[in-house]
């Protein structure tokens, strides 16, 4: 100590609004940091879609950058042919991946955006078509940026206000990746590991390696390595034998998409997780901003499942380890009833059961929350 959080950012913007998207291609690690330009709207679906760029704020970040690129790269010289390129562009993007909330909040946010800065019924003036898209792609920048920022105060929100529920000298089990590397700033599940250690607590952290894409092991422990936290991996069956040994006094994960009950979407395996720690007594944490909530929807049977390719299971170390022709099922993400859920940690303060009414009480409009724990 001090210990000090080397990141890698997951994404960035290059330049002015002629500028690209900078994304680290997350399949490559850790063997390999390579920084990706993304200069097209396809491309940053294809960057979401693939998993370069994951985790449920970053593919917001990165799909609101994504506006821009289109706004930047079309060809449309009138205003209803620039309407209807950025509706599509924005469909594209948002079909990218269907779990994480945060990917439709952040394009519904720039489509807020566009239609100030380029209301409905503005017409491009002739010869002036250029100048005035470049206005509209440098608006849609800065709200980009924006959401950013404000991802980032999120997490560091998030981070201090889930300190204060750890005690030094604990084991904390996480699964999948909720940190810088799935954000625009620290992390959600793993802000709160990275703030405690920051204060001055022994934390330790058992890293599920999280099947089949082994976010937990190839992503989870090479950052929270560089961050300099104690970290141990173990295969997902180890977790069982892992919290039954007394080895884990708390469990925090991260969130897809929240439901107005409490419901909560994370990666596959996630709901398992919940039900082990409640079966020993451990105490079972989400951490995700309000961004990751839906209160359009009133459970976790509404919320969209990804279903990914087979080959995602039946390959792996780049050879096929399942016989040809075998089905499988893959499903990204499962639904953790809220009842299994000791607490969300948001960036407004810790919600508690019962959540319906607490969720409502956190994020009824108006409401900014309790200012996170100072550090002292
Ligand atoms: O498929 P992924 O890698 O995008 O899944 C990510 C997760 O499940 C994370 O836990 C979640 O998005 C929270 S990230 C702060």
């Amino acid at each position: 100590l001090p210990r000090k959080l080397d990141r890698v950012p997951a994404i960035g913007w290059v330049g002015g609004p002629d500028g690209h998207a900078a994304v680290l291609d997350q399949t490559l690690l850790p063997g390999k940091v390579k920084v990706l330009r993304v200069t097209g709207h396809e491309a940053m679906r294809d960057a979401i879609r693939r998993l370069a760029v994951r985790g449920a704020p970053a593919i917001g970040i990165a799909a609101a950058y994504g506006v821009v690129l289109a706004a930047r790269r079309t060809r449309a010289r009138s205003a209803a042919r620039f309407r209807s390129a950025m509706a599509r562009a924005i469909a594209r993007l948002e079909s990218a991946r269907p779990t994480a909330v945060n990917l439709s909040w952040a394009l519904r946010r720039m489509e807020r955006k566009l239609e100030d800065l380029f209301p409905g019924a503005r017409e491009l003036e002739a010869g002036r078509e250029d100048a005035a898209l470049r206005e509209v792609a440098a608006g849609l920048l800065a709200e980009a940026r924006a959401i950013h920022a404000e991802d980032e105060a999120l997490c560091e929100a998030i981070g201090r206000h889930g300190a204060a529920l750890l005690r030094s000298g604990w084991n904390v089990l996480t699964h999948c990746n909720a940190g810088a590397l799935a954000t625009g700033g620290s992390g959600t599940a793993l802000a709160v590991v990275y703030s405690a250690a920051a204060d001055g607590k022994d934390i330790k952290v058992f890293a599920d390696e999280t099947r089949p894409l082994l976010q937990g092991a190839r992503l989870t422990s090479w950052e929270l390595r560089r961050g300099g936290i104690d970290v141990t991996l173990i295969c997902d069956g180890a977790a069982a034998s892992v919290i039954a040994s007394g080895k884990v006094q708390c469990v925090v994960v991260g969130a897809d998409r929240i439901a107005r009950n409490g419901d909560t979407a994370n990666k596959i395996g996630t709901y398992g997780l919940a039900v082990l720690a409640r079966e020993h007594g451990v105490p079972f944490y989400v951490a995700a901003p309000g961004t990751t909530f839906d209160l359009g929807i009133g459970s976790g049977s509404e919320i969209p499942i990804e279903e990914r390719p087979a080959d995602e299971v039946a390959r792996s170390f780049g050879k096929r380890t399942a016989p040809e022709g075998v089905a499988v099922y893959n499903p990204a993400f499962d639904v953790t009833p809220a009842r299994y859920i000791t607490g969300i940690i948001t960036e407004r303060g810790v919600i508690r059961p019962p959540y319906t009414k607490n969720i409502a009480r956190a994020f009824r409009p108006g409401v900014r929350g309790r200012s996170p724990p100072r550090r002292t």
